[in-house]
């Protein structure tokens, strides 16, 4: 057949597929090329809508630097980052759940001795966060590396700051022969995503706010066993119920417990109130999840 109406179209363009040698990559551009045209039908896109998409597309590409990645914005604030997540990590047997990486990620952040304060020279509130890094079966799990990033205590990353300081509220931390991590860092605030490009337009048309609650990241990792990139949430930030790239999970609030100035948890003297944190993060042994899904 050499020409096509709205409906055998899809068949056909799927047809043209038939000499595709990867099963995998067949199947995906099966799927996706059946949902697209399933989606244009159904809202009976207009070629003005249509061109207004590629132009949308088109500068979320010219947005992107090696600083900024609005495609992963737009992935996250679709929630299509957190099901893929979701999808291929599943908590299962206790383990601490995932959740999305986000864009400020800054590979190769100084290994700090247990208890140094990630945050020098940040503002914001003091904390200190502390707990154990286990195995699902409750072993302790010594030598496992928290790689930590947060914003500062007004919810500014260091690579958003316009004077470019370097790396502020970054630090990895390894556990001892017991498990067991602690370090001081500032209390989390909630933050918007960047809304001066084009997913800020997206976000505003379709009359949604742009905040994250208040969070840390890491990716937490331990020999033999399987990494975790996630957060702990601070329980009663706001936005926790409609957090703008749907990362938060309910496993993952945290109480900052608040203390008069006084002496901290490592004695220090603390002429502020202060926050403290516990946590403990279970992963997963690499062999059993190897085993169970392959
Ligand atoms: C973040 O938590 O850093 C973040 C995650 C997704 C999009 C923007 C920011
Ligand atoms: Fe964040």
């Amino acid at each position: 057949m050499r020409e096509f109406d709205d409906e055998n179209i899809t068949q056909a363009v799927i047809g043209r597929l038939s000499e595709c040698e990867d099963p995998r990559f067949k199947r995906i551009m099966t799927a996706f090329i059946t949902h697209l045209h399933g989606f244009v039908r159904e809202v009976k896109l207009t070629e003005a809508e249509w061109f207004t998409a590629i132009q949308f597309l088109t500068d979320v590409g010219k947005t992107c630097t090696d600083k900024r990645q609005e495609f992963i914005l737009l992935s996250d604030t679709l929630g299509v980052s957190v099901l893929v997540i979701t999808l291929n990590h599943p908590a299962e047997e206790g383990s601490v759940e995932s959740t999305v990486m986000g864009p400020f990620y800054w590979e190769g952040a100084p290994e700090l001795p247990r208890g140094s304060n990630l945050a020098e020279g940040v503002n914001g509130e003091p904390t200190f966060y502390s707990g154990r890094v286990l195995s699902v079966d409750g072993r302790p799990l010594e030598n496992a590396l928290l790689d930590i990033w947060s914003g500062d205590g007004a919810g500014n990353y260091d690579m958003q700051m316009p004077e470019e300081p370097g790396m502020k509220a970054r630090g990895r931390i390894r556990t001892d022969a017991a498990g067991r991590y602690w370090f001081r860092s500032i209390r989390p605030t909630f933050y918007p995503v960047p809304t001066d490009g084009p997913v800020g337009r997206l976000l505003r048309k379709m009359g949604r706010h742009p905040y994250r609650p208040g969070h840390i990241h890491m990716i937490v990792s331990a020999p033999e066993h399987l990494p975790v990139t996630t957060h702990l949430f601070v329980a009663g930030s706001r936005y926790l119920d409609s957090d703008a790239v749907f990362g938060m999970k309910e496993s993952l609030v945290t109480q900052f417990e608040r203390h008069l100035p006084g002496v901290g948890p490592h004695g220090e003297p603390m002429d502020t109130p202060f926050y403290t944190v516990n946590y403990d993060f279970r992963l997963r042994p690499a062999a059993a999840a190897a085993s169970a899904h392959g």
